[in-house]
């Protein structure tokens, strides 16, 4: 995939007449830092220039998800399986070899660390659902079963959620139980998100999001891991 990827870089290359690899990297740069002129307004005014996002706003974090992750969700903005008023019209005004650049440009960056915050090993709640799951009471699995250890994401198809912001988190789950997200392979985060309360959301999400980013696991401590 990843040589698809960079293939498909090099397609882009020479459609813009730009010369090698290194010119489809700047591409995606261009597109993140200034938008690109017909429609798609500057990734960077809502998701920052090193893919950091911001909590406050639920602009999610796109620095270190794997690219084809990343292209695949503005494919699903585009197509409709995945709707959100802001995101739509901005994935619609991108080519698809656009839509590659920036992507592999955001997975490019490097996640930023947030360090553990107190109260996280008081949510029980929060890390019994994304640990353990409810098998029970109500055949749920636990998250990282899908997302990998440590919620670090696994390939392309079940992207990082640890140090993803808890807004955003929320707001997907929310999302899949409302019906606005439809992309997910097989209804998989469906039938998930159906089976959180409000509170179970809120707890799951506050939990993942101080879990340090991929880049950072090995900042992570032994109990941290347990
Ligand atoms: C005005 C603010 C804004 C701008 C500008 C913007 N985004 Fe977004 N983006 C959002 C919001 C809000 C979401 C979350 C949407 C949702 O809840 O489904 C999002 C979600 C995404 C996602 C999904 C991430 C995931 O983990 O599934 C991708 C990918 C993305 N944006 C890429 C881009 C790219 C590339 C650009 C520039 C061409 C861009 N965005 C410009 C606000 C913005
Ligand atoms: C059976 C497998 C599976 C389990 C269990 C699972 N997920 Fe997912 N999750 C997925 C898949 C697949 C996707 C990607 C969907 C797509 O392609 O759009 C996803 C995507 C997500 C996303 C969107 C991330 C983003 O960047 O947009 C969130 C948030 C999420 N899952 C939260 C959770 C939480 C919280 C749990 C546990 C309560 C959980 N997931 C359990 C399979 C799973």
């Amino acid at each position: 995939m990843r040589k698809f990827l960079f293939l498909s870089s090099l397609a882009l290359a020479s459609t813009l007449g730009l010369a090698g690899p290194a010119s489809a990297e700047e591409g995606g740069q261009r597109i993140a830092t200034q938008g690109n002129g017909k429609g798609a307004t500057a990734c960077m005014s809502c998701h920052q220039a090193d893919g950091a996002g911001l909590e406050s706003a639920g602009f999610p974090r796109l620095a270190g998800l794997n690219p084809d992750y990343l292209a695949a969700q503005l494919e699903a903005f585009q197509t409709g399986t995945r709707k959100n008023p802001i995101m739509t019209p901005i994935a619609k005004a991108l080519s698809g070899p656009e839509r590659l650049s920036v992507a592999a440009y955001y997975a490019a960056q490097q996640a930023p660390y947030k360090p553990l915050s107190a109260g996280v090993a008081e949510n029980a709640r929060g890390k019994a659902l994304a640990r353990v799951g409810d098998w029970r009471q109500r055949d749920l699995p636990a998250c990282l079963q899908c997302h990998g250890p440590n919620a670090a994401g696994v390939g392309s198809s079940f992207p990082a959620l640890a140090g993803q912001h808890a807004s955003y988190i929320q707001a997907q789950l929310n999302a899949w139980k409302q019906g606005d997200r439809r992309n997910d392979p097989g209804g998989l985060m469906k039938a998930v998100a159906d089976k959180l309360d409000a509170a179970d959301i809120r707890a799951v999400a506050a939990y993942l999001a101080v879990l340090p980013a991929a880049s950072a696991v090995s900042a992570l401590s032994a109990s941290d891991s347990q």
